[in-house]
């Protein structure tokens, strides 16, 4: 009998991520054989164990993992208050999927979808220095002066971000570049150039952990186990 962390088991089942699942468990959402689960440390057997979420019986389920060319006008959650489309309404799936980090609504390119939250955990955690790559289109041309001070690193919100590469498309025009992220914060590209006062017109991003949108605006694709295990044997240490 193997028994797993209970937050771990709510991500397995594609409920969300363990740190997600911790929430629910602490609003006492989460209950094993009939007895609300509160403690943080309470682990299952998922072959003998019931354990319910609001009522209701969750089970283990397949993984599934999505790579999805983000259009333009489409938010990155699972539901909208607003009403809008959300990334997921975009995608044809059986499974419950949510979306690994964000891509504002206007950023375009490789977003990853998932039932994995562990997959989710380890893409998204800060440790793992996962890079992500975006091409950038300024309101005006990027000085050399700021390139530098770029990937020297700024103070947003207090906490220091730089990027570790920034290229430019075009020696003659300094408005498109290329950038790498080894961060996701929410907005984290047009607040660096925001930083210097620079505007950012339209994003894209080109690749996350070396996967990249290798598909039409708006296409999706289920990615293969060699993809994945490819992605965990070069970022995992
Ligand atoms: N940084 C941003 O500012 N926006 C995105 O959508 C992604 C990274």
């Amino acid at each position: 009998m193997t028994l797993i962390r209970l937050n771990k088991y709510l991500s397995d089942c594609g409920i969300s991520s363990r740190r997600k699942s911790e929430e629910y468990i602490l609003q006492g959402r989460v209950s094993i054989n009939n007895k609300v689960a509160l403690d943080l440390s309470a682990k299952v057997d998922p072959t003998n164990d019931i354990v319910l979420l609001d009522g209701e019986k969750i089970f283990q389920k397949r993984k599934l993992y999505i790579l999805l060319n983000k259009p333009k006008g489409v938010v990155t959650t699972t539901i909208d208050e607003k009403n809008r489309k959300t990334v997921v309404d975009l995608i044809k799936s059986r499974d419950k999927i949510f979306p690994v980090g964000r891509l504002d609504y206007n950023t375009t390119g490789v977003l990853i979808l998932t039932n994995d939250g562990e997959f989710s955990n380890f893409l998204t955690h800060p440790v793992k220095r996962i890079p992500r790559e975006y091409e950038v289109k300024l309101d005006r041309t990027l000085t050399g002066e700021d390139k530098e001070k770029l990937c020297k690193g700024i103070y947003i919100k207090g906490v220091k971000g730089k990027f570790i590469k920034v290229t430019l498309h075009d020696k003659k025009n300094w408005k498109f570049v290329t950038v790498i992220a080894i961060e996701g914060r929410n907005h984290f590209v047009k607040n660096m150039f925001g930083a210097l006062g620079y505007t950012v017109e339209a994003l894209n991003r080109k690749s996350f952990a070396g996967i990249t949108a290798d598909i039409p605006v708006g296409a999706y694709r289920v990615l293969s186990k060699d993809e994945i295990s490819g992605v965990i044997k070069t970022y995992g240490k």
